[in-house]
């Protein structure tokens, strides 16, 4: 009996360790994947590479030079926009055009459409069309254009708070959401209206953008958002009530 009583505790504690693991390294530590790396073209304005996500202005939205438009299987229908993710250029498969391994972090501003034809962006291909900054940081000028890398998600990293663009018309709301921090990808979004004080959920309407038909003019407004880690943070009255479409919103607030 006494033995039984003094191990069982300390059992208990190991199996609390074991148990409190196991989420933080689903959450933490993600895998290395293979893919590929190509980079947009030489005269494409980097600031304009919002694309399918809705950030028009990528620099604005904060996502910087760092961007890229991920294939099929990782744009997974605008859920993976701001997203972001650590590229190595893969030394060992390529050693003539990789500088090493170096890595470089981009985040998810656009889609690489498949071309149906067996394209780098087709599925089941996991693909980076780089910005060329980001692309020239992890491989050599002069090659074909393409390299393969080795990627894997990281946590972003944002400065100041999260952003919101008024977008629509009348009772038609469309919400942009840019500059999030944490895991970078937003799940789920809810608004509140001072006047009615509930909370609606919004629909992802295309890419960064959320949607919801309830008039919330002349009011203030509040949004909930839910990361793809499950991350949840409040943004309360973070809209004026003399709010106008068209207005981008900064929040204090951000995600760790
Ligand atoms: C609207 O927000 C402001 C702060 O931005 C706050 O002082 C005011 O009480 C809010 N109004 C309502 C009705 O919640």
């Amino acid at each position: 009996m006494g033995p039984l009583f003094v191990t069982s505790p300390f059992l208990c504690y190991i199996f609390f360790l074991v148990l409190s693991a196991v989420p933080l390294f689903h959450v933490q530590a993600y895998a290395w994947l293979n893919a590929h790396a190509t980079f947009y073209g030489a005269n494409q304005d980097p600031t304009t590479l919002g694309g399918a996500c809705g950030y028009d202005n990528t620099f604005h939205a904060g996502f910087g030079v760092n961007t890229a438009a991920v294939s099929t299987m990782l744009f997974r229908g605008g859920e993976a926009c701001g997203a972001c993710y650590q590229v190595m250029c893969d030394y060992r498969l390529d050693p003539k055009w990789c500088l090493g391994r170096r890595t470089v972090t981009v985040t998810a501003t656009n889609f690489c459409p498949p071309n149906n034809h067996g394209g780098w962006c087709d599925p089941p291909h996991h693909h980076f069309d780089m910005s060329m900054p980001s692309f020239f940081r992890i491989a050599r000028q002069g090659n074909e254009g393409i390299v393969p890398v080795l990627y894997r998600r990281v946590g972003c990293r944002r400065r100041g708070g999260v952003r919101f663009t008024l977008r629509g018309q009348g009772n038609f709301n469309m919400v942009m959401i840019s500059n999030v921090g944490g895991s970078g990808d937003v799940k789920s979004v809810w608004i509140k209206g001072s006047k009615s004080g509930r909370w609606w959920p919004m629909h992802r309407n295309w890419g960064a953008n959320w949607q919801s038909s309830m008039d919330l003019r002349y009011q203030n407004l509040s949004f909930k958002l839910t990361l793809s880690n499950a991350n949840t943070l409040l943004f309360l009255n973070v809209v004026p009530s003399s709010w106008r479409f068209g207005q981008t919103f900064s929040s204090s607030n951000q995600f760790l």
